[in-house]
């Protein structure tokens, strides 16, 4: 993921990751490594297995009906999401609730509104209204402004994703966590088990964006992106019981392809991608990553004020240029129920997208 977008970054400069096998003699694997430094184009990502150069290939396969698959979850059953308040996991988390009526347990930074929102800003529905209310209200500093509207539109998104959860969960508990923090993530996972005495699934969909030209990016950004991903998946690992049903990190294409200007981004998926891999054996169930391409942008269904996930307009032409659809939020869903539904004998990485690889620059 990081080199293939430091490819599509520095595309003066041969870029090449060369995968070698250890085992082979010292002669032959030099050779590999020569080969590579001066091949002509060619795949970013290449490796050498038993002498034979191999590179990743995406296979397709057919989607079998959502509707069709049990999930082997009920009302008794509890699900984790992380970020699963906004955006497109918070639509994953309600479409659980309302097929199984399983008890929801979510992960977010943002802190719970303790009231009502004030008035002088209640009725100001999209972001622009939004602060035209707040510099109303005495606010003069652009940056203040920006993060009181943030704060502002999460805090509504949590509440409707609460109050969507309220009427199909069998319960739903909000934990205000930082998943970058295992001690915090610990604590989550110990009180759902003293609570509801079981955790069937977690779904890992924490995650932020800082997307910068990697010449542009601090480390200080680079490890924000980076770490929300991974050490949350490694914070949840670390507390789950080896009877968890599954695990789903939320990945994304740009860990499979690369992206220009995400090179922070794709890095952290496709370490997520790795570590499913390697994770198969730590719980009884299914452990996924699984690496969407770009939903809709009516993600969760609440329109342009929020909720509409990572993907804005402008990325949304961008995607359209490029002849990349876009993920229909509903399919979106009842792709990972199906995956959810195929039980721990489905692959540890799938990907979901509507176009070619070559689309994505594959
Ligand atoms: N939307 C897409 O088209 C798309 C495509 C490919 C992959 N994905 C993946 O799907 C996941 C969700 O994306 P989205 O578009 O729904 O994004 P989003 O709307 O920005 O939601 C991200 C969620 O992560 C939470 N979060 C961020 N940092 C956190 C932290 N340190 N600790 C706990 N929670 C944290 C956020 O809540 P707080 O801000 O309250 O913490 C929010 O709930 C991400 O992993 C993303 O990479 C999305």
């Amino acid at each position: 993921g990081l080199l293939q977008s430091v490819a599509r970054e520095i595309t003066t400069t041969h870029v090449r990751l060369v995968d070698v096998d250890a085992k082979q003699a010292p002669g032959a694997l030099a050779e590999g490594v020569l080969a590579e430094m001066f091949a002509e184009g060619g795949p970013v990502v290449v490796g050498y297995r038993e002498g034979v150069r191999v590179t990743p290939r995406l296979r397709e396969s057919p989607l079998v009906d959502a509707a069709m698959t049990p999930l082997g979850l009920g009302p008794s059953s509890v699900v984790l999401l992380t970020g699963g308040a906004r955006g497109i996991t918070a639509r994953v988390a309600v479409a659980l609730a309302r097929r199984t009526g399983c008890a929801i347990e979510l992960i977010g930074r943002t802190a719970l509104p303790v009231g009502p929102e004030d008035p002088a800003t209640a009725a100001a529905a999209d972001p622009g209204a939004l602060r035209q209310a707040l510099i109303g209200s005495g606010l003069t500093r652009p940056a203040q402004i920006e993060a009181a509207a943030a704060r502002l539109l999460a805090e509504r998104e949590i509440t409707d994703t609460l109050a969507a959860l309220g009427g199909q969960a069998a319960s739903v508990r909000y934990h205000a966590v930082d998943v970058r923090d295992a001690a915090a993530v610990a604590a989550v996972v110990a009180d759902v088990h003293a609570r509801h005495g079981r955790l069937d699934g977690v779904i890992h969909g924490a995650g932020v964006l800082e997307d910068r030209l990697l010449r542009d990016k601090s480390p200080e950004s680079f490890a924000r992106v980076y770490t929300t991903k991974v050490d949350g998946a490694r914070a949840l690992m670390a507390a789950l019981r080896p009877e968890t049903g599954f695990v789903v990190l939320f990945g994304s294409v740009a860990g499979v392809f690369g992206n220009r200007g995400q090179a922070d981004y794709a890095a952290a998926n496709d370490a997520l991608d790795r570590l499913a891999h390697s994770w198969g054996e730590r719980v009884d169930g299914r452990v996924v990553s699984v690496d969407w391409g770009p939903w809709g942008s009516e993600a969760t269904g609440r329109g342009e004020a929020t909720g509409r996930g990572m993907v804005t307009p402008a990325l949304e032409r961008e995607y359209a240029r490029r002849g990349i659809g876009l993920i229909d939020p509903d399919e979106g869903v009842a792709a990972l129920l199906r995956e959810l539904g195929a039980g721990p004998a489905g692959p540890a990485q799938v990907v979901y997208m509507c176009g070619t690889p070559e689309a994505f620059g594959g």
